[in-house]
């Protein structure tokens, strides 16, 4: 199958390997001439374990080549479009215009029976909106969400948990169904659940499943609050009720809270956009949602100031993670790189260290201390805070981290290390949603 893929970031990008990988012939598009250079060398322009070599193999198979020419996409059949939907400025709704480029700036090339394929998480109502484009020049528009999670995102587009096609009604969307079948061979003989809707529940499977999670996150640092002030465990709490097959023990890690591309903004969109219909009362427990995950950062502000008896000006404090999650390079409305913000705010001396991510955050916040070395990084820290689980920082030797830092503090913002080795190293440790613990076990 020929395919064209416009938008090459995060999703497009794996998307279009992804297809090539499959057998498919692939043109991808994107406007910016730095992505589509990196991409042309087999160099992923982000971090994303597996996808160079996936970009190394596709290439060097010819099944993809990459251009920031709109016109390489005709005489393909099936056309992605993987543009971002970002929070539009200064509201809280979808910003739609790289989405209505990319459809309007197809249309010119599409040849009569194409599929024009969104798989950009946009507010329900768009497909319905844009199709008319679509099929005056005898092409089919669907709505084929992607959920695919970043530092999985080659495994999820190949092996995703379910496919969902939403499709006008009738005989164009029945072509379209077939159309697509072909292209999601592969993973659909695996066999994957494909389920066929209409646009709209298309369109609101992904920013459901979303909203769903990010809830499931907030309702266990909900349980965070009140295990601080009433001297429980979040941990043991989220083991406990996670055993139960009805709740499930995954998406209930307590800590800083999500963040990155989606989550935010998604649930974001989805209150702006219930509002528009009328139905805003149906999702105002969403703003609920973003409310308890941002109190999660004043609280690591208000722990880490507490571990420095009030006095945050002056004070060392080294910062392990700036990614919004371990394996990115991600710092779109990141948890860690804002508390480090609000620190650095607040007069602290900030040393920021990631793995992946501090070319990233030096440009969105270029007034913090950064250090690539992880050793230097922590030298002479009044406080650790571990913002980010990066597997190295889940296994730092405590004994060794003491022998650099100033004070023996260290917050556990996504409860990733182990307690009782950090104590018994001489740490004053904290988490969130976990009590202070003296030598006889946990107190108020
Ligand atoms: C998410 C969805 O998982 C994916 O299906 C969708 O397509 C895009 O959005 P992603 O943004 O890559 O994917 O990250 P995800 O792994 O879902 O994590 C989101 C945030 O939640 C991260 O900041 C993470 O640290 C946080 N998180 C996750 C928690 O705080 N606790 C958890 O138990 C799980």
């Amino acid at each position: 199958m020929r395919i064209s893929v416009t938008g090459l970031g995060y999703l497009g990008a794996v998307h279009a390997a992804s297809m090539a990988s499959l057998g498919h012939e692939v043109v991808g598009v994107d406007v910016d001439a730095a992505r589509v250079e990196s991409l042309a060398l087999g160099k992923a322009p982000f971090f994303e374990p597996g996808l160079d070599e996936l970009l190394t193999r596709v290439q060097s198979s010819g099944r993809l080549t990459v251009s920031t020419d709109p016109g390489v996409v005709a005489g393909a059949r099936v056309h992605f479009v993987c543009v971002g939907t970002p929070q539009s400025a200064g509201s809280l709704a979808a910003d739609l215009r790289f989405v209505d480029a990319a459809v309007r700036g197809l249309v010119d090339h599409l040849g009569e029976g194409d599929v024009v394929v969104g798989k950009s998480t946009v507010p329900v109502g768009t497909a319905g909106r844009l199709a008319g484009q679509v099929e005056a020049v005898g092409a089919t528009l669907v709505w084929n969400p992607e959920f695919l999670r970043e530092g999985f995102a080659v495994r999820d587009t190949l092996h995703p948990d379910r496919i969902v096609y939403g499709v006008p009604a009738g005989a164009a969307g029945e072509r379209a169904t077939a159309v697509l079948d072909e292209v999601y061979a592969a993973p659909l003989s695996e066999p994957t659940p494909r389920i066929v809707t209409d646009y709209p529940t298309a369109e609101l499977v992904k920013v459901a499943a979303n909203s769903f999670l990010a809830t499931k996150i907030s309702f266990i640092n909900a349980m965070a609050e009140l295990c601080e002030v009433a001297g429980g465990e979040v941990t043991q709490l989220a083991d406990a009720i996670g055993h139960d097959a009805r709740i499930g023990r995954r998406f209930l890690n307590a800590g800083l809270g999500f963040g990155g591309g989606c989550l935010p903004k998604d649930i974001r969109a989805f209150m702006a956009r219930a509002d528009e219909l009328g139905a805003g009362e149906a999702v105002a427990f969403l703003g609920e949602v973003d409310a308890i995950n941002t109190r999660r950062r004043v609280r690591m502000v208000d722990l880490a100031a507490g571990m420095l008896d009030g006095t945050i000006e002056g004070a060392r404090v080294t910062v392990l993670g700036a990614a919004f999650k371990p394996d990115s390079d991600d710092v779109r409305d990141s948890p860690a790189l804002d508390v480090a913000a609000r620190l650095g705010e607040l007069g602290a001396d900030v040393v920021v260290h990631d793995p992946q991510a501090i070319d990233n955050a030096r440009a969105k916040h270029p007034g913090l201390g950064y250090e690539r070395d992880l050793d230097t990084a922590l030298t002479g820290a009044d406080v650790v805070l571990v913002l980010t689980e990066w597997r190295q920082y889940r296994e730092l030797d405590p004994a060794r981290v003491a022998a650099r830092v100033a004070r023996r503090n260290v917050l556990d913002g996504r409860n990733a290390l182990d307690r009782s080795v950090w104590q018994g190293a001489g740490w004053t440790y904290r988490a969130l949603g976990r009590a202070e613990e003296s030598a006889g076990g946990p107190v108020g």
